[in-house]
């Protein structure tokens, strides 16, 4: 192998040219998605204290904010639900109310920005009284757990409901066992052969949705979420889980959170061909925004380094919440 003096890898970094042409990741608004909080109403924008630049917003906000976004040459967006508490119930049942928020801004999207892809989070801690991600039974030693089988029913009910509301694409979320499988089988059975899962394969427990869930109303009120999503510690259960959701027909598979995942988003690369997306999570979002808030970073900088860095770990789609700001910035 050549050596220094004859091999010097700072040639090729000299000028801003060429370090354009050898640069080997390159983040477009092609590749973002970006994440809206949708409540019922009209003209909502209700500023989210953890999440400085983000609003909960009602179906015609989140229409208008969908075109804007669109008109960026960002084509996706993904929906999460903010019911009223006296919505919510012990089974999560307003997950697949054709009325509820989702469904609505599902269909006010498509009016207002018809090609755009409308990706629908499909969970039950939103539309749960109790806050977790599916339906609780008593458990003789632990007091309760989250029943894996009665929740999968749920998920389907959920699924159904945005694909008939006119939802492009939906994205589980809650880490039940086989609900990729049983979500497949209801949209085909209802004749939605078409419509993609794109499921959240790894997701781990953790500290990182924080600010998601001050901004969703979905922290659970009394326990925690590490009997269903994965503990952080473990990158060969990630392999296992992405391997299990490919199986059951998972048409992209989806690692969270991204920042702290990296090495997770390039096993799931090297181990398939599906299309990656990585979630560039709330807390990696409100990080960011406080240090930039505070003058300690370079903030657009930043945005732009944890874009590549994420892209450059194997990621094809980012869920961001920094989507249109950076759109906006190019
Ligand atoms: C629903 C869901 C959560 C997030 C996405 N879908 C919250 C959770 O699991 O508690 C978090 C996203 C974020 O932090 O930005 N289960």
């Amino acid at each position: 192998m050549a050596k220094f003096p004859v091999q010097r890898l700072r040639r090729l970094r000299a000028t801003p040219t060429l370090r354009r042409m050898t640069r080997e990741t390159l983040v477009t608004p092609d590749d973002l998605i970006a994440p809206l909080f949708v409540q019922s109403g009209a003209a909502v924008r209700t500023p989210i204290d953890a999440m400085p630049g983000q609003c909960r917003l009602s179906p015609d906000t989140a229409a208008h904010e969908a075109q804007q976004l669109w008109r960026l040459g960002i084509p996706a967006v993904m929906l999460f639900g903010i019911p009223p508490d006296s919505e919510k119930d012990s089974i999560g049942s307003s997950a697949y109310d054709a009325e509820g928020p989702v469904a609505q801004a599902i269909r006010a999207i498509r009016q207002a920005a018809p090609e755009m892809c409308v990706i629908a989070d499909v969970c039950a801690c939103e539309y749960t009284d109790h806050g977790h991600c599916g339906v609780l039974r008593e458990h003789p030693q632990r007091g309760y757990s989250v029943d894996n089988d009665a929740t999968l029913e749920l998920l389907a009910r959920a699924a159904l409901c945005c694909a008939a509301a006119g939802a492009d694409m939906v994205a589980p979320s809650d880490m039940m066992d086989g609900r990729v499988a049983c979500i497949r089988v209801a949209l085909d059975e209802a004749g939605r052969t078409d419509t993609p899962i794109m499921s959240y394969a790894a997701k781990f427990a953790g500290a990182f949705y924080g600010p998601f869930r001050e901004a969703a109303g979905s922290a659970p009120s009394f326990g925690d979420r590490r009997s269903y999503q994965m503990d952080i510690a473990n990158r060969r259960e990630a392999r296992r889980e992405i391997e299990s959701d490919i199986e059951e027909g998972a048409d992209i598979i989806l690692i969270k959170p991204a920042l702290f995942c990296l090495d997770i988003i390039r096993d799931a690369r090297e181990m398939c061909d599906l299309p990656l997306c990585a979630y560039n999570v709330s807390s990696e979002y409100a990080m960011i925004k406080a240090a930039g808030q505070n003058g300690w970073i370079d903030e657009a900088r930043l945005i732009d380094e944890t874009l590549t860095s994420i892209k450059r770990a194997g990621a094809d789609m980012i869920i961001t919440y920094h989507a249109r700001e950076w759109a906006q910035s190019q």
